[in-house]
């Protein structure tokens, strides 16, 4: 199982804090945003890992993580020239996926869960997590049947039919290459993680984990704030 972090975009939501630098690298409490979902992949057993960044800043990416030995992890670098889009990283990661299983983070997401049992029983098709939570139409949301199986993911509905919004932690075959350049951009014109999770649920080949950790996107200034202060007054509470 390779690993790959996003950590490009333009961090739109952030400025003016994104005109200096990126996003990924803005302080959550002590430490830059992209350590926690590299300890999230590192933790969950999986050492090989691309980091996928934009142009402008990618020198201060190599110059803060280098080569991973001080993660215990190996690190690659690749350029995403132009945001276009989440399931892109599996176009620009080709080389590096190979013929290999590969788990996707999203360098803004931040989770405290171990993931290495999910990931570590994982075969084939596609895997993704979804959590219960107040503020579904900013996400990717599932829908359910009566049975509570997935029948299919909308991205940021106005009116969400469920609470389920599917956290940026996904897992996939190495189809996924295939699959990812099969897709067309969405009216945003971006190729959608979303629309890659459907063609899985259409093929009855997407498992839907329903999870209740920790787990927050820091890309907008109140969730950046509130990751923050969670993590200080954990530091505060092993302190004692
Ligand atoms: O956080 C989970 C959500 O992430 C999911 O529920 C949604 O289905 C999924 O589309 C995504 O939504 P966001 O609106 O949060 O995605 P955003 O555009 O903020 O991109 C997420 C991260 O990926 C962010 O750190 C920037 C980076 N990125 C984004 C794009 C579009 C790239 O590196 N390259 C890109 O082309």
């Amino acid at each position: 199982m390779k690993g790959i972090i996003l950590a490009g975009g333009k961090g739109t939501r952030l400025r003016p804090l994104t005109i200096i630098t990126c996003k990924q690298l803005l302080p959550v409490y002590d430490k830059p945003m992209i350590y926690y979902p590299i300890n999230t992949l590192v933790t969950s057993g999986i050492k090989d890992i691309l980091i996928i960044i934009a142009p402008e800043y990618s020198g201060h990416f190599l110059n803060l993580l280098g080569s991973g030995k001080e993660f215990g992890a190996r690190f690659s670098y690749a350029i995403q020239d132009e945001p276009r889009g989440l399931a892109d990283a599996f176009i620009v990661g080709e080389d590096f996926i190979d013929n290999d299983n590969v788990t996707l983070i999203l360098g803004d997401n931040i989770f405290e869960k171990d993931f290495s049992t999910e990931i570590g029983s994982f075969k084939s098709g596609g895997m993704v997590f979804a959590k219960k939570v107040s503020d579904p139409e900013r996400f990717g949301v599932v829908e359910f049947d009566k049975k509570m199986k997935a029948t299919k993911i909308v991205e940021k509905p106005k009116d969400p039919k469920s609470d389920y919004a599917v956290v940026g932690l996904y897992v996939y075959d190495k189809n996924v290459v295939k699959n990812a350049k099969n897709l067309k951009p969405s009216d945003r014109r971006e190729i959608e993680i979303t629309d890659l999770n459907n063609l899985y649920l259409k093929e009855d080949n997407l498992k839907v984990n329903i999870f209740d950790g920790i787990w927050e996107d820091a890309g907008d200034f109140d969730s950046l704030l509130r990751v923050s202060n969670y993590m200080a007054g954990k530091a505060a509470r092993i302190k004692g």
